[in-house]
């Protein structure tokens, strides 16, 4: 198995290109607010995810740069706007962009970086394809974090469109609906783009578009585990930001609902709609949550993604990328950042 600190590492290959992208065309005085989301880390998982699948499937990381790039650019536009939607101040241990730059500032960053994603893709082998692909897994993003805004039990009161759609109820189908698209769309695009730059025949295509399926599952479920359960100076991210903007759309905050009955129940629903969750009811619903099983079955469900995900890589040799992907996966499993 490939060790996982080079894996992480090996996303930032594409550090000089996302620069190159994200700069070009841009007046210098806007550089800096244009580098601050880059600059300020993260795991470059989805690149990672894009240059390994190219080795799985028989080619060259360097021919699958520019798709590699484009994802992780896809990746940081949808959180400086996933921040602004969130109200979330705070990412990889740093102010969001909204945050430090303001709302008006952070709007034309991700308009810029919207337009530098199309800008890597013209320099991969193909592309009208990529772009499309590009095109609709987005689409599919903003339809999930249009559910996801949709599964809030309150807030938004300046936002009738918002607040006259609203889900009573959510399932877990529901949940995974939502999570596909807000979150496995672009993990399978990923994966999916590094086959391509492979020039990779449609059933390896295919395989491996599956496996980022099950990952984005195994990865959003583990992003909301450590949302209720983490630590702020592991993650970068405030705990506990999910109750405090009404999220059912939480898998813990969802099992943990589906499971209580009767009075508990009604007072963890009843926390998520209030108008402001203040901090003592923020750590009510913790507790009410921790008296449930829903941390023990979210594990278990984010470990059978992260399984069947490993499945999906059956049909393709045993080869190097194909085991970089097989420890991303276990990464996946236990992360808790
Ligand atoms: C956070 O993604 C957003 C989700 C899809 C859950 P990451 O946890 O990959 O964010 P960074 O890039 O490492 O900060
Ligand atoms: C975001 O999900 C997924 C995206 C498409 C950006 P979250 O809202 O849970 O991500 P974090 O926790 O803010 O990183
Ligand atoms: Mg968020
Ligand atoms: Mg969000
Ligand atoms: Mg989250």
């Amino acid at each position: 198995m490939e060790r996982l600190e080079n894996l992480l590492k090996l996303g930032s290959l594409v550090d000089p290109l996302l620069e190159k992208y994200v700069l070009k065309d841009a007046d210098p005085e806007f550089h800096e607010a244009l580098l601050y989301p880059i600059r300020t880390g993260g795991k470059r998982l989805r690149p990672a995810l894009t240059l390994a699948a190219a080795v799985a499937a028989g080619g060259s990381m360097e021919d699958a740069m520019p798709a590699a790039a484009a994802v992780e650019l896809a990746h940081n536009y949808s959180l400086v706007l996933d921040d602004i939607i969130d109200h979330s101040e705070l990412r990889r241990g740093r102010p969001t962009v909204w945050k430090k730059y303001g709302l008006s500032t952070a709007i034309l960053v991700a308009v810029h970086y919207r337009e530098s994603i199309a800008q890597a893709l013209n320099d991969t082998r193909d592309p009208k394809l990529f772009n499309e692909i590009m095109a609709r897994t987005l689409k599919l993003l903003t339809e999930g974090e249009r559910l996801d805004i949709l599964f809030e039990q309150s807030g938004r009161s300046d936002e009738p469109y918002v607040v006259e759609r609203r889900r009573r109820s959510v399932t877990l189908a529901d949940y995974l609906d939502m999570v596909y698209k807000k979150t496995g769309a672009l993990m399978e695009t990923s994966c999916v783009f590094g086959a391509l730059s492979a020039g990779a025949p449609a059933p390896v295509v295919e395989a491996l578009g599956s496996y980022g399926r099950s990952l984005g599952y195994a990865f959003q479920i583990g992003d909301d585990i450590i949302d209720i359960f983490g630590r702020e100076e592991v993650t970068g991210k405030r705990v506990g930001k999910d109750v405090e903007e009404h999220k059912l759309g939480n898998v813990v905050v969802l099992l943990a609902a589906e499971e209580l009955g009767g009075r508990e129940r009604e007072e963890l629903l009843a926390i998520l709609r209030r108008d402001a969750v203040d901090a003592p009811s923020v750590k009510r619903a913790l507790e009410i949550i921790s008296s449930t099983r829903a941390r023990e079955r979210a594990e278990e469900l984010r470990r059978r993604y992260s399984e069947e995900a490993v499945r999906a890589l059956s049909v393709l040799p045993r080869n190097e990328g194909r085991s970089m992907l097989e420890t991303l996966a276990e990464f996946v499993a236990t992360r808790e950042f």
